[in-house]
């Protein structure tokens, strides 16, 4: 005994601490009254507070009566490649520590702890002395901020992340959702989220004190949190730490926290930019189901793939091409193999492959994951035998047996869903999704995801303000790309006012509805919000003979690197591409007009690039007159800058092609 208390004391410090490489960011615990507690800094100054640690089980005691046993330090400086992603070329340097402890009651916990110079991370393993399994009933990780910071982040919802963005004090929220975004008194950075979540309920935060929250995790119908084995691991809880708003989006902390790449050939794996039959539904002009109004005809795609070939688009998307639509939300089931009686597939798919297009597949479960499930390896299976590598897929409405969206019933399916895909070499985009933490990394096949409001919001609602683009990139695409679906050019859906096929079907009619942008922006957000399947929303019939639709025929959805340049959360953002020789510029503004100067020099020296510049016109303005905009041409090199003008719910986008 006495010789362990020695060590104890000599070996192990009772408040162990790990600082970032740059020794900016410091993480300690402590363990205070036999509960484990974590505290985090930045340049000395606390942004976390110390905040208790713990889970609470049924039968067993995991958050209370802990002793420390050892820490083990640990520190890993590597580079890694992913085939796809804003960056392909990855720096992993990290210091660690794992804290031994254990109860009274034999519990084992190791907590994991991580400083990066982009923020911490940490999480849970336990061993127990539970026999088969474990009902987690509750998370208590703490987060105790330092300051009222400023926040912004949707609602804590358990079945949606479709909510609009709120910019509140900390003190004035009652619960988030993350990635949760705050900006400290001090002018400090940072988002809470989490990374590899694998087998468990994802975490939301919910309002305990002024700035205290702690962890809230969406339960099963029973309220049982988490089913794990006697011996498990949480997913990271992440903190993502800056000292510029856009080093939160520079940062690669969350793809670091999750596990190499499993699938062995990659070559099915492609980014795409795509178009497709699908706003015209969410118009009302079209529809899913198999009537004079069906958006899917074979016609249609045919029109669509043609579009696609002329115009460089690599592939299509047909919603509505399946049996099922008729009962949607009425208890009915899709069917994932039968294609509605005016929709050829065969022809439709055997047309695109000789045009070379590809083709995405897409499946609406209705969240009925029984259904899916029990049909999931043939539909799949004749997807591959059609030669399609990409199913879009979706969970719109209530899930089956009255489970959570974003329990760890459906993170399992998503999970099942994603290796299964793998194994048919599938590409997935996926609607209604649980949330990005990462996991793209381990299944590059996870190409992009919905989990915001995107652009359907605004065919059938007051729309996203204008102020919404520049928060995304803050908050939910920290986590991952995101399927927003930008482009469209018709911006108050002029060209079907009259339209003798036009129905309300989800809200206000289409017409009195609108997108709370300029034109510019819309071409803005193909940079802004990245996604490795990236689409151009509108009827085909807005984009013919437009010619800012060549800024799509340029983009190639295949970015190298990338790099937010510029922007302050909830007003703009400026981000920079590259895919190859070319590189794309996209900057958004809130419902204020802004000038921004922007130095090139992300451009290779020595070299000129012909640069096409989308602006917005003179006297463009979201509200008065959204379809402003001007094109100019002018070689440019890495010393020269760009005065980037922005009118109010504008952007500004360019494309800069080697000049010789
Ligand atoms: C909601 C998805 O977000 C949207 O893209 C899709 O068109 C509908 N569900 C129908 O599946
Ligand atoms: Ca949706």
């Amino acid at each position: 005994m006495a010789t362990f208390f020695l060590c104890l004391s000599s070996c192990t410090p009772s408040s162990p601490s790990i600082s970032s490489p740059d020794g900016r960011i410091t993480i300690g615990f402590t363990l205070s009254e036999t509960v484990p507690h974590y505290e985090v800094s930045f340049d000395g100054k606390p942004l976390i507070v110390s905040s208790a640690l713990g889970l609470e089980a049924e039968g067993v005691n995991l958050s209370s009566g802990f002793s420390l046993k050892k820490v083990k330090r640990y520190s890993s400086d590597s580079w890694y490649d992913i085939p796809w992603g804003e960056n392909k070329h990855i720096r992993d340097n990290h210091r660690g520590m794992v804290v031994s402890l254990r109860n009274i009651s034999g519990v084992e916990l190791s907590l994991d702890f991580r400083a990066f110079d982009d923020g911490v991370a940490f999480r849970y393993s336990y061993v127990t002395p539970a026999k088969d399994s474990l009902k987690v009933m509750d998370e208590k990780t703490f987060f105790r901020f330092a300051s009222d910071a400023v926040s912004w982040s949707i609602p804590g919802n358990f079945n949606t992340y479709e909510l609009l963005y709120r910019t509140l004090p900390v003190s004035e929220v009652d619960n988030a959702n993350t990635p949760f975004t705050l900006k400290s008194e001090d002018g400090v950075y940072m988002s809470i989220h989490e990374a590899s979540l694998i087998d468990y309920p994802e975490m939301t935060l919910s309002s305990v004190g002024e700035k205290d929250f702690v962890s809230s995790l969406a339960p099963y119908p029973d309220g049982t949190k988490a089913i794990v084995g006697p011996s498990f691991s949480t997913p990271w809880r992440t903190i993502q730490i800056g000292e510029k708003a856009v080093d939160l989006v520079n940062s690669s902390l969350i793809l670091n926290l999750n596990d190499p790449c499993v699938i062995d050939d990659t070559d099915f794996i492609r980014p795409v930019k795509y178009v497709g039959v699908w706003w015209g539904m969410h118009l009302g002009v079209n529809s899913w189901t198999q009537d004079s109004r069906h958006g899917a005809t074979t016609e249609h795609a045919k029109e669509y793939i043609d579009f696609a070939a002329r115009n460089g688009v690599d592939a299509v998307l047909f919603e509505g091409w399946n049996a099922g639509w008729e009962t949607w939300g009425k208890g009915g089931v899709f069917d994932f193999t039968r294609p509605a009686d005016d929709f050829d597939m065969e022809e439709v798919v055997s047309y695109a492959k000789d045009k070379g297009v590809s083709y995405i597949l897409h499946h609406e479960t209705g969240g009925n994951i029984p259904n899916y499930e029990s049909r999931l390896d043939t539909a799949f299976a004749w997807a591959q035998s059609l030669g399609i590598h990409a199913i879009k897929t979706g969970y719109a409405g209530g899930i089956t047996g009255g489970y959570n969206h974003h329990g760890q019933y459906m993170v399992r399916h998503y999970r099942r869903v994603l290796r299964k895909a793998a194994e048919y070499g599938i590409m997935l985009d996926v609607h209604e999704p649980i949330k990005a933490t990462g996991e793209r990394r381990t299944y590059p096949n996870m190409m992009t995801r919905e989990g915001a409001r995107g652009m359907e919001w605004n065919a059938w609602s007051a729309g996203n303000p204008p102020e919404h683009q520049t928060i995304l990139p803050f908050t939910r695409l920290l986590g991952g790309p995101m399927d927003y679906t930008p482009g469209i050019f018709d911006i108050q859906y002029r060209s079907i006012i009259g339209n003798k096929d036009l129905q309300a079907w989800n809200g206000p009619i289409a017409t009195e509805c609108r997108c709370n942008t300029t034109l510019a922006k819309q071409i803005a957000d193909w940079v802004v919000l990245y996604s490795p399947m990236q689409m151009a929303s509108d009827l085909i019939s807005n984009y013919e003979d437009h010619p800012a639709f060549q800024f799509f025929r340029d983009y190639d959805a295949d970015i190298d690197w990338s790099e937010a340049l510029n922007g302050e959360i909830g007003d703009y953002i400026i981000v920079a591409r590259r895919s190859g020789e070319k590189y794309f510029l996209g900057a958004v503004t809130d419902e204020n007009s802004r000038t921004v100067d922007c130095p090139l020099s992300f451009l290779p020296s020595g070299r000129k690039y012909l640069a096409t510049v989308y602006a917005d016109g003179p006297e463009a303005d979201w509200i008065s007159d959204p379809y402003s905009y001007t094109i100019d041409k002018k070689v440019v090199s890495c010393s020269d800058t760009l005065k980037i003008v922005m009118a109010p719910g504008g952007g500004q986008a360019v494309s800069f092609i080697p000049a010789e």
